[in-house]
């Protein structure tokens, strides 16, 4: 098992390991290490069935089912498909902010127990473009200067299944994903329960406001917060291989998708959500 990492922001890749099979306890607990330090790994793996996915997930945590129902695989339901392939020139939008996967935002943060890692396996990718962008929040957050550290220590936000913040339109929801849906509040900073470290618990899909500032104050906060966190040097880009599984831990990383992929070229993922704590 070799541990590289990815780059200087954050993600370390590891090699070496069948992950199709039945681990040693070693090999989870050293995985599980370097999630923690590196916020975001990279399994280097073959494609996994639905099942071996689900199976090698359960090491890490609870797998748990996505909100929107069409997504799921109809044998293994925790494992949701995601094709994000333009099946025609006219999918896809001139401009790429258009499209909701542009925007940088951490998985269920819409739920008030959102998942706390998320799994994603490349099953077919373009032949080029289609790079999953990451953040560190964490450091963000240490990056603050103490004065703000200070203010935003006690700041809460509203998190919407949607926002007018947003340059996309969310996906439908069923009435029953409605309903599951409901507006939430989450503290602006979030301690991680394992490592202690804080980060930015930052959303641009879904972060709606600040709890009890003007729409301008918030607006004008918020703005603030993305500009910061999505600097470059906080930021890594995985140019995804076949079968590459990236896991990430949703308290301390943001991504977002460069969606600037050929048309017509199949680009297609299956997901798995673990479940996760109340964020505080
Ligand atoms: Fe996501």
């Amino acid at each position: 098992m070799i541990v590289e990492p990815l780059s200087e922001a954050l993600g370390a890749e590891i090699s070496g390991v069948d992950w199709s099979r039945v681990f040693d306890q070693s090999t989870i607990e050293r995985t599980k290490a370097a999630l923690l330090r590196y916020h975001l790994v990279c399994l280097r793996s073959d494609r996994l069935s639905a099942a071996a996915y689900a199976n090698l997930a359960t090491f890490f945590g609870e797998p748990q089912l996505q909100l929107l129902r069409n997504a799921r695989d109809p044998i293994v339901p925790v494992v949701s498909v995601f094709d994000s392939t333009y099946k025609n020139a006219e999918a896809k939008p001139a401009n790429l902010q258009l499209d909701r996967r542009s925007g940088w935002h951490t998985d269920d943060s819409y739920f008030a127990i959102p998942a706390k890692i998320t799994l994603l396996q490349a099953l077919t990718i373009p032949s080029a473009g289609g790079e999953t962008r990451f953040c560190n929040a964490g450091a963000a957050y240490e990056d603050l200067d103490e004065a703000d550290k200070a203010a935003f220590a006690p700041l809460r936000a509203v998190h919407s299944y949607d926002t007018a913040r947003a340059p996309a339109r969310a996906a439908a929801r069923k009435p029953e994903e409605e309903a599951d849906t409901t507006d939430v509040i989450h503290p602006l900073i979030r301690t991680h329960e394992e490592s202690g470290a804080k980060a930015i618990y930052f959303n641009s899909n879904r972060t709606d406001r600040i709890v009890g500032l003007s729409r301008h104050e918030s607006d004008a906060l918020l703005d603030r917060i993305h500009a910061h966190m999505t600097q470059k040097k906080y930021q890594y880009h995985h140019g995804w291989r076949l079968g590459d599984i990236l896991m990430w831990d949703n308290r301390s990383v943001t991504h977002s998708v460069n969606m600037d992929f050929p048309v017509g070229e199949a680009r297609i993922h299956q997901r798995i959500l673990l479940r996760g704590k109340k964020p505080v």
